[in-house]
């Protein structure tokens, strides 16, 4: 049996689920290393300005209409290789009807800290059936985007504690840690309720089409290696783990596991299940890759900083992490962050055409 296309039929090597993106994070050989930024949808784009305003961000988040269309407008401006749902990690946690706010410039404000036993218990659980609006965007995308991956994406545990306990953003997430020494009981009680309603948004949008799924652990590189792996990674590993078995036959799709400053935990990282480590700025992909061990693929890792540095400056640290990426089983490039909200989009524009270019085999 010829394996051969037949034009403009579906077949097995069509579609996002073959796109270099997936191929990338499950170590398959690609044709062009793919590329795609974190928060490439948002303030840098002049048509997200537009389209927002007058808006409330966590309002926009719940607008299927919104949400398909600013997810797309990066996808045509740039020609990434793969969509990130335009969302917030704080979404569950509204939608389960906890009173937060996202305030711009400062991010995700929580009215009534969780500063207590009695708080954590207290928590609302989040109901599948409120998420109707997410499985409607998803849907909508994937019919939209065709061959382009589409990436759905949750916050993990630890970080979504963070902002609860703090209160909103915080530096050094003192409150977190105190909470997690003094309570331990309750901190578990509460990573597991983080983790549950994280496996539920995450399967709502796998099951609506989702290519890919990103857990973000923003915040997990202020833990020491053993705090992680005892108090936080189980945790990570069961909002994975709620996705499904594998071996099951459910609708499976790559995993990337995502934190900033974790360059200690990369040899933990992995070990929740994913397929795709995600790495910041501060530890070059070769040794990155040596930490995480054979069995994943890498992303990242450049500096977002450098997309408002000169073009020189720019290309050569694109072409130095597509070189150092090579020590990795697969390599999806994107920043070590996301993007900066006084990027010049031409700059991205610029490095997804530099990266085909460099990388088309
Ligand atoms: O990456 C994408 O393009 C998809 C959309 C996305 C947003 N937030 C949209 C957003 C994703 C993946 C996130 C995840 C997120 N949200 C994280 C994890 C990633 C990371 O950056 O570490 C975190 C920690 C949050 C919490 C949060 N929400 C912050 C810190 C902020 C920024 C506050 C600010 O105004 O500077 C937000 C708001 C937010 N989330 C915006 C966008 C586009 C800005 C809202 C606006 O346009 O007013």
């Amino acid at each position: 049996m010829g394996t051969a296309a037949t034009p403009g039929t579906p077949n097995a090597t069509t579609g996002p689920a073959d796109s270099d993106l997936v191929r990338a994070a499950l170590g398959r050989e690609v044709r062009r290393t793919p590329v795609w930024f974190m928060r490439q949808a948002g303030r840098s784009l002049p048509e997200y300005r537009a389209l927002r305003a007058g808006t409330a961000m966590l309002a926009a988040c719940q607008d299927p209409d919104l949400v398909t269309e600013i997810t797309l407008q990066p996808v045509r401006r740039h020609g990434v290789d793969a969509a990130i749902l335009f969302s917030d990690i704080v979404l569950p946690l509204v939608v389960a009807g906890i009173d937060i706010d996202i305030k711009p410039g400062v991010g995700p404000v929580i009215a009534h800290p969780v500063r207590s036993v009695a708080d954590v218990d207290a928590l609302p659980d989040l109901e599948p059936e409120a998420l109707g609006f997410l499985a409607t965007a998803v849907s909508r995308l994937t019919a939209e985007l065709g061959d382009t991956p589409l990436i759905g994406f949750a916050g993990a545990p630890f970080t979504l504690a963070t902002y609860l306990i703090e209160g909103g953003p915080s530096k050094e997430h003192a409150r977190t840690k105190a909470f997690m020494y003094a309570e331990p009981q309750a901190w578990e009680r509460l990573l597991a309720k983080l983790s549950v309603s994280a496996a539920v948004f995450l399967r709502t949008q796998v099951d609506a089409g989702a290519s890919a799924v990103q857990l973000f652990d923003s915040w997990a590189g202020v833990l020491s290696a053993t705090d992680y792996a005892t108090r936080v990674l189980p945790h990570s590993r069961a909002v994975f783990d709620g996705l499904g078995d594998r071996a099951a036959g459910v609708r499976d799709v790559p995993r990337v596991h995502f934190g900033v400053g974790t360059g200690e935990l990369l040899p933990l990282i992995g070990d929740a299940g994913a397929d795709v480590v995600g790495v910041d700025w501060r530890v070059p992909l070769d040794e990155a890759a040596r930490r995480v061990g054979p069995g994943y693929s890498l992303q990242g890792n450049l500096d977002p900083a450098v997309l408002l540095a000169d073009r020189e400056t720019l290309d050569r640290e694109v072409r130095r992490i597509v070189e150092q990426g090579r020590a990795a089983r697969g390599h999806v490039i994107n920043l070590g962050h996301g993007v900066l909200p006084d990027t010049d989009p031409g700059a991205i524009t610029h490095v997804v055409e530099l990266v085909h270019e460099l990388t088309a085999r």
